[in-house]
């Protein structure tokens, strides 16, 4: 195992009944806005549920923040922000809110143009207002972690920043808020938790036992409650389960002294900068390419997925390994999520455009080898057309 330091800054309040908390959590001479996305929330009633919970506390709404949020919408909360002497940000939705909302926190109160922070990965941010979280997709753990993926529409950029000085000081999960999902994002929200746990995990073996056997518990969990949420939405104890998987699928936790992929994120992002594909959607097209791409290299770790995950134990490596990555694509097509390049309506074209901005953003060295080439990148998109 290598040597890591770890702490997460995140409270989590996790339960039915939990938004009444947000009293607790926020000052009562707070200043609050609530960022919110498309309307889901008034349609299934958390924001009614938030709006009693702050009662008596001065808030402002922000709604409109898109999914894969934009930059050019988060301005216009910015501008709010400081004009309404915003001090406390409360993101209610999915990833994009909350990824959106920690933008608005660190930018509200930068110096120089915000885009810079993106630019910069984070590595300039040394403040930002405090968020919280109300969450209502299980998928992304930016509700438990510092990081947060925003796109500038106008050039079709989609990148991330990281900081400490971004991590929700509480999230409240409330499972039963997940109810209202359409099939297409709990299944987004399954895949995207999967993937997160896979690029963490299937790398090349250092002994780390407590983070192994904890990615593949948390893998076993999506393999059974993932198709459990699309035939039963309303099963509390499925929605719990998969909530709380998707948290630790991503709040640093799995990473901790050991290596990391991501080679698959990071090809996913410009697909979806570019084409406006769902996160997931990206994933699941790139993650099995990927590993037939790699599969040398992680033989050690996919050999022990095939196994630990799948029960593959009959046959040479190379056929376990190669039935691992099929059923990984199979599950990935029963939540819904579709696994080719065609199936979205891209071809060989989109190749040269995905590599031209990987090139563009610099992410010419990826995966946990840092061996990944833009010319790597093609031949991963081949596999997936
Ligand atoms: O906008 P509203 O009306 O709320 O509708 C949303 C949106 O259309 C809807 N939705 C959310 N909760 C709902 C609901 N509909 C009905 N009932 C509910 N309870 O779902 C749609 C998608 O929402 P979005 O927030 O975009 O989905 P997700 O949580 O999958 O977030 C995706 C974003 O997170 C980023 C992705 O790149 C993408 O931009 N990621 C963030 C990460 C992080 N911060 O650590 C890591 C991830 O790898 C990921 O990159
Ligand atoms: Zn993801």
């Amino acid at each position: 195992m290598k040597n890591f330091s770890y702490r997460n800054a995140t409270q989590i309040h996790f339960g039915q009944g939990q938004i009444a908390k947000l009293r607790d959590e926020i000052p009562a001479d707070a200043r609050v806005l609530i960022a919110y996305g498309g309307g889901s929330i008034k349609r299934n009633g958390v924001l009614a549920q938030v709006h009693a919970a702050l009662e008596g506390i001065t808030s402002f709404e922000f709604a409109g923040i898109e999914p894969n949020p934009h930059f050019e919408t988060l301005m216009d909360a910015v501008a709010l922000t400081r004009r309404e002497k915003i001090t406390f940000i409360l993101a209610v939705g999915g990833g994009s809110v909350i990824d959106g909302a920690k933008f608005i926190a660190a930018a509200a109160v930068y110096r120089n143009d915000p885009w810079e922070i993106i630019q910069t990965y984070g590595a300039k941010v040394t403040q930002a207002l405090p968020l919280g979280s109300v969450l209502t997709l299980a998928a992304t753990g930016s509700e438990m972690n510092n990081g947060s993926v925003i796109t500038r529409a106008a050039t079709q950029d989609k990148l991330f920043f990281h900081s400490d000085h971004v991590y929700p000081k509480f999230s409240i999960l409330d499972p039963s808020t997940t109810y209202s999902l359409p099939a297409r994002q709990t299944g987004n929200g399954v895949v995207d938790s999967f993937v997160h746990v896979v690029e963490q995990y299937v790398t090349y073996p250092v002994n780390a036992k407590v983070q192994d056997r904890f990615a593949e518990g948390l893998l076993l969990n999506l393999l059974e409650d993932g198709p459990k949420a699309l035939a039963k939405p309303e099963d509390y104890a499925v929605r719990a389960n998969l909530m709380w998987t998707a948290t630790m699928a991503l709040n640093g936790l799995l990473s901790t002294g050991v290596p990391a992929d991501w080679a698959t994120h990071m090809i996913g992002q410009e697909i979806t900068g570019l084409y406006g594909l769902d996160h997931a959607q990206t994933l699941a097209i790139v993650q099995p390419a990927v590993w037939m791409h790699t599969r040398e290299a992680k033989k050690a770790k996919l050999l022990q997925y095939a196994e630990r995950v799948w029960d593959l134990v009959d046959g040479d490596d190379d056929t376990r390994i190669t039935t691992a990555i099929e059923k990984t694509r199979q599950f990935f097509e029963a939540m819904g999520v579709k696994t080719r390049l065609s199936d979205y309506g891209l071809d060989a074209a989109v190749i040269p455009a995905v590599v031209a901005k990987l090139e563009q953003h610099g992410h010419v060295r990826l995966g946990e080898h840092a061996n990944i080439t833009p010319a790597d990148a093609a031949s991963i998109l081949a596999l997936a057309l």
